[in-house]
């Protein structure tokens, strides 16, 4: 991927606050497996074919999240509900360590990433992993998947959660 060198006419301030008007759902990547058991918030998730089923999330490069996921060759990705902010804010916390999953209600998928109960989820196989600057790419193929109707999504814009 070609990357632009020129001094941009904004500051990183400006940027989050503008990409931060682009209101998304949020969801925690998950991977378990050989590698070890993994979480993060993303809000970073998008559809991006039906036909294979594709997905994309990005990921810090400088995160634990990356090897794991790449070794593990398979991620989750479990879109929260409005309840659960708490989810939502643990799994964003830098000092989680490896007891992230402690007290909270998870199931193996079929690839033996952990399943959270929320408003959706869908388990992939990597199909592919790009650096993009400080972030990686990584592009999965959704096998196995599963939706609440019901359910209220959590929402965030601007840095806030919103009321759906
Ligand atoms: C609402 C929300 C959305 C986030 N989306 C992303 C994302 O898409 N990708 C990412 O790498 N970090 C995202 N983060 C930040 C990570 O959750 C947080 O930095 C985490 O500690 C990173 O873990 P790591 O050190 O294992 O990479 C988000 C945080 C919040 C609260």
């Amino acid at each position: 991927m070609t990357s632009v060198q020129e001094e941009p006419p904004f500051d990183s301030t400006e940027l989050r606050r503008a990409l931060g008007a682009f209101a998304t759902g949020v969801t925690v990547v998950t991977t378990g497996g050989p590698a070890g058991l993994y979480g993060v918030t993303a809000n970073s998730f998008t559809s991006v074919s039906l036909e294979p089923p594709l997905v994309l999330v990005c990921l810090r490069r400088r995160g634990s999240g990356r090897a794991l996921i790449a070794a593990n060759g398979a991620f989750a990705v479990n879109i929260l509900t409005a309840d659960q902010e708490d989810l939502c804010r643990r799994f964003a916390r830098a000092d989680r360590g490896s007891a992230m999953f402690d007290g909270i209600e998870h199931r193996p998928g079929r690839t033996g990433s952990p399943i959270l109960a929320g408003a959706a989820h869908v388990e992939c196989r990597v199909a592919a992993v790009q650096a993009a600057g400080d972030h990686v790419v990584v592009v999965g193929h959704v096998l196995a998947l599963a939706v609440d109707p019901e359910a209220t999504p959590l929402l965030f814009h601007a840095g806030r959660f919103l009321a759906a």
